[in-house]
């Protein structure tokens, strides 16, 4: 049975991870109505990522003994200023994910529950890729220039990244 500050932990974490996916899947149809096709599809892709992480965390807990709890989602923001105002709140929100992953497995630690510390090592190492991934398009974007032909450019690079993301194997 898995200790109850971890399991607690743990669905405080499914809880952002469903936020993740419902802001990312907010943010595609943002730039799907303003013409960013090539963003939208790799936030979709990314929505999905989301969701896959949660049901990681659930199946985990399930496999414990334990039980996720779905809890009340936020309404994410819908409004944007721009897509460089888009991709800087998605790195924000990876930064904040990070944190978060971090916290938990200080929880498992504290426990000396080392089978979820083990467990939480495939999201510590994810984290570094999601910061690395988006940190990447917000350097990306700061070089094309925040203009339209910039724009242009950056949504033909994230519609590619999107196609990779999308043939990659949901583990
Ligand atoms: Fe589930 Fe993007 O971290």
């Amino acid at each position: 049975m898995i200790n109850k500050d971890v399991e607690n932990a743990i669905n405080e974490q499914i809880k952002k991870e469903e936020y993740s996916s419902r802001l990312y899947l907010q943010m595609a149809t943002w730039c799907e109505v303003n013409g960013f096709s090539g963003a939208a599809k790799f936030l979709y892709a990314q929505t999905e990522e989301e969701r896959m992480h949660m049901l990681k965390f659930v199946h985990y807990l399930s496999d414990r003994g334990g039980q996720s709890i779905m809890q009340q989602i936020d309404k994410p923001p819908f409004e944007f200023k721009s897509l460089t105002d888009v991709f800087e709140q998605v790195f924000a929100h990876e930064q904040f994910i990070t944190a978060s992953i971090n916290e938990v497995y200080e929880v498992t630690l504290n426990k000396r529950d080392y089978t979820s510390g083990s467990f939480l090592q495939w999201f510590i190492t994810e984290q570094i890729e999601e910061e690395s991934t988006m940190s990447t398009i917000l350097d990306k974007i700061h070089l094309v220039g925040n203009d339209k032909a910039g724009y242009f450019h950056i949504d033909k690079e994230l519609e590619s990244m999107a196609a990779v993301r999308t043939d990659a194997p949901i583990e």
